[in-house]
């Protein structure tokens, strides 16, 4: 029985990267009686060795970690259009008093020194996105003990997951706030939403599975289970919370009455992800299909828009629930959510 079945919540506080899912966020809703999770992605291995002590400093209830499996860019292909949109938002840099960021062509975000960390530190629970990592990484990290959570945007990628051996699938809709987990970050993710994707994955897929994805009240918790679901992984619900390292500049695009559209776009990271439109996504939207690259490129001008407090710059990664995110404290919110 996969670790889900013990939750006095089965609730799962999404891995948020970029500083959002920190072991406060995490332990505030593992101690609420979900599933907490630490974001790994973008940090390096000794701040993830960190983060691991620190949550199990904060609490006694499990909690996971999530990696993001990397994929080689064909660097020939891409570079021109990566040249010439850097190119294009020079100007934005030097508004914003900063510089473009230089490309890394083959950052793999320390994958094979993660790989072993999370053999070494065992937490209850490992995840990935962006793809499947080989089975023999799969079984090295069961044999620790962890538990491994694959996430899947189509069917495709869901039985895939499943035959490398994920105890647990989550299936990630289009309604989810940031990227989008599509394995093959090239092709245009699938345009279906969680319910969509459950219906046809559950009668094809024997293991759990968690749906994500615009789940931001206890209705949506409700069908979800109704529908089948062994869980729900919410995002965007826990952004406002206090315990949330979400940046001030976040917060206020967040809640700012001017900003009333959602878009799927590839305009800050050259991943399709689930965000509040503004300025950047309106000029941008164009931006060439190379993450992490057109993501490094972006990185100072968003770091210096957050503190600039510059809400057309930022990236603000949100589900389509956005307008119900609460300013409450994350584990209120996982409990209200659960019901
Ligand atoms: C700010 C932000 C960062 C995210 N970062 C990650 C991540 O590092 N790894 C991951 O698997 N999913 C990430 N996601 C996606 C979530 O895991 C989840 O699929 C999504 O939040 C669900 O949709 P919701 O935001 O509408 O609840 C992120 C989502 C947001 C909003």
């Amino acid at each position: 029985m996969s670790l889900l079945g013990s939750l006095v919540l089965p609730v799962v506080g999404a891995p948020m990267a970029g500083g959002v899912s920190n072991p406060l966020l995490a332990a505030a809703a593992s101690d609420a009686g979900g599933l907490g999770m630490l974001a790994a992605g973008y940090r390096t291995p000794e701040q993830v060795a960190a983060d691991l002590v620190h949550v199990r400093d904060l609490t006694d209830r499990p909690f996971g970690i999530n990696l993001f499996v990397p994929r080689p860019l064909d660097r020939a292909a891409l570079e021109p259009a990566v040249e010439d949109f850097a190119g294009r938002i020079a100007g934005e840099a030097a508004a914003l008093g900063t510089e473009v960021g230089r490309p890394s062509w083959y950052d793999t975000d320390h994958w094979d020194a993660k790989v072993h960390l999370v053999e070494t530190l065992a937490p209850p629970v490992v995840s990935c996105t962006f793809g499947i990592p080989g089975a023999a990484v799969v079984d090295r990290w069961k044999a620790a003990g962890c538990e491994v959570h694959l996430t899947a945007t189509s069917v495709p990628e869901a039985l895939a997951a499943a035959e490398t051996g994920a105890d647990v699938v989550v299936l990630q809709g289009m309604e989810a706030g940031g990227h989008r987990g599509t394995h093959d970050p090239s092709a245009a993710p699938e345009p279906v939403d969680h319910l969509g994707l459950l219906e046809t994955v559950l009668p094809q897929v024997g293991v759990p599975l968690v749906v994500a994805g615009g789940v931001t009240t206890p209705g949506d918790v409700r069908r979800a289970f109704g529908a089948g679901a062994a869980g729900v992984q919410v995002g965007t619900a826990l952004l406002l919370a206090p315990e949330s390292g979400a940046s001030r500049t976040y917060r206020a695009a967040l809640r700012s009455p001017r900003h009333t559209e959602r878009v799927l776009t590839r305009a800050f990271s050259g991943r399709v992800a689930g965000a509040v439109a503004n300025g950047w996504t309106r000029e941008y939207a164009d931006a060439p299909a190379a993450f992490p690259v057109v993501d490094q490129l972006t990185k100072p001008l968003r770091k210096a828009a957050a503190e600039q407090g510059d809400l057309e710059r930022i990236h603000v990664w949100a589900g389509s629930g956005w307008r119900a995110a609460q300013e409450r404290p994350a584990g209120e919110i996982v409990r209200e959510l659960a019901g």
